[in-house]
């Protein structure tokens, strides 16, 4: 298996983005932020109607948040610390949303007593939690969604809750005070099935109807999530496709006259604009008579590539390196024998490739720095830099 660049990149911006590679020793990632305000704008043209707010998680780069904020974004936070850093580059609480259901009763009047009136839950401890902490506020229900099967970095079972459930919580919202203000669901990052949103959307109707007429309360708001593909090994529909067709299931469901959505991109914003540029450590056979050789790296699993956990997800490495390609196991530089990235999936790397070499990972722009650990093995946390 061999890479094409230009399947990722523009071949201008891969050559801009080399050049400057080339400068800085490895292991870095290097973000062209121009891909990234390209990508905001293209998710805002397939979903004219939708408020997208950038989840933090995905890149926490101030350069990342203070683009997207210029932009007109708003932001899905997890944490105060999150809160306090768009906070301090200037974002407005009312364009924020707390989107973590596990949170600490002070953390959720932390960010109450910042101004912040939009809470996610998914359960009745943390409910109550908010109508004490966070008193008079927006709340949304987060369902549980299909598509784990389908979905690269699945994210259901830990978040959201039933449909009955969420209509029961709905109810204790409006009781506790609060507002009972619509439903969310994520499909699962990375989700390969578009139908899986209708599923979801379908189950966000009926607890919009039922609310309505059996107990008078009228939803507002469909937080759709994330789940937008990036461009990885294994392909997916293009970003319009999605559009389109999420945009038929809403109108099905709800008719032109749709409630507020939100859209919560992260991988899909920010992913394809990364590449990792790594350096070929040692490269190596077993035995004597072993097939297969191992390729070991200055990043690994510690570093930045934690999604490479089951090799759920698949990024595209090239090298400069031409010729002949055998299959390789891939590991990274730490006395952890879990770090290795990829040996069930066989990558195919040249023969000719030697220690000292590098291999550009691309799309890694998202959930790789701010996953990197911080001293294990005494590794830094992987560089990143904005271009
Ligand atoms: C609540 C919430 N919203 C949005 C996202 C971003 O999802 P994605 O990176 O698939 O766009 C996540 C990812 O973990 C999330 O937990």
């Amino acid at each position: 298996m061999s890479i094409n660049v230009e399947d990722y990149f523009a071949r201008e911006t891969f050559q801009k983005m080399k050049s400057f590679a080339d400068q800085q020793e490895t292991p870095f990632v290097v973000i062209d932020t121009q891909m990234i305000s390209q990508a905001y704008d293209d998710l805002r043209a397939g979903f004219e109607f939708a408020k997208v707010y950038y989840a933090v998680k995905a890149n926490p780069a101030v350069e990342i948040i203070d683009l997207l904020h210029e932009k007109g974004s708003s932001f899905d936070i997890a944490s105060i610390y999150e809160l306090d850093k768009v906070l301090g580059r200037g974002v407005n609480p009312a364009n924020i949303s707390y989107g973590n259901t596990i949170k600490k009763s002070k953390d959720i009047r932390y960010f109450y007593d910042k101004g912040v009136r939009l809470y996610a839950t998914d359960s009745e401890a943390d409910l109550r939690n908010i109508a004490k902490a966070a008193p008079g506020s927006k709340v949304y229900v987060r369902i549980l969604t299909e598509g784990s099967t389908t979905a690269d970095w699945p994210l259901s079972r830990k978040f959201g809750c039933q449909t009955d459930m969420a209509m029961d919580l709905l109810i204790l919202a409006r009781d506790l005070g609060l507002v009972p203000y619509g439903v969310s669901f994520h499909v699962g990052s990375q989700q390969r099935d578009i139908s899986v949103w209708d599923a979801a959307i379908a189950k966000v109707k009926v607890i919009f109807e039922r609310l309505k007429e059996e107990d008078g309360i009228e939803l507002k708001l469909i937080n759709m999530g994330g789940g937008f593909p990036a461009n990885y090994i294994t392909r997916t529909n293009s970003l319009e496709t999605y559009a389109e067709e999420i945009i038929r299931f809403l109108k099905e469901d709800f008719g032109d006259d749709l409630p507020e959505i939100i859209l919560e991109p992260g991988r899909s914003l920010i992913a394809n604009a990364g590449i990792l540029v790594s350096e070929v450590v040692l490269v190596a056979r077993k035995s004597r008579t072993a097939v297969e050789r191992w390729v070991y790296t200055d990043v690994g699993k510690f570093s930045g590539l934690i999604e490479t956990m089951d090799e759920s997800i698949k990024f595209p490495i090239w090298t400069e390196k031409k010729g002949e390609v055998e299959e390789v196991v891939i590991a990274g530089p730490t006395c952890d024998s879990a770090d290795i990235m990829y040996e069930n999936y066989k990558y195919g790397l040249p023969l000719n490739l030697a220690i000292g070499d590098r291999l550009y990972w691309l799309s890694t722009g998202a959930y790789t720095t701010s996953y990197s650990a911080v001293e294990f093995n005494g590794f830094p946390p992987l560089k990143a830099f904005y271009v």
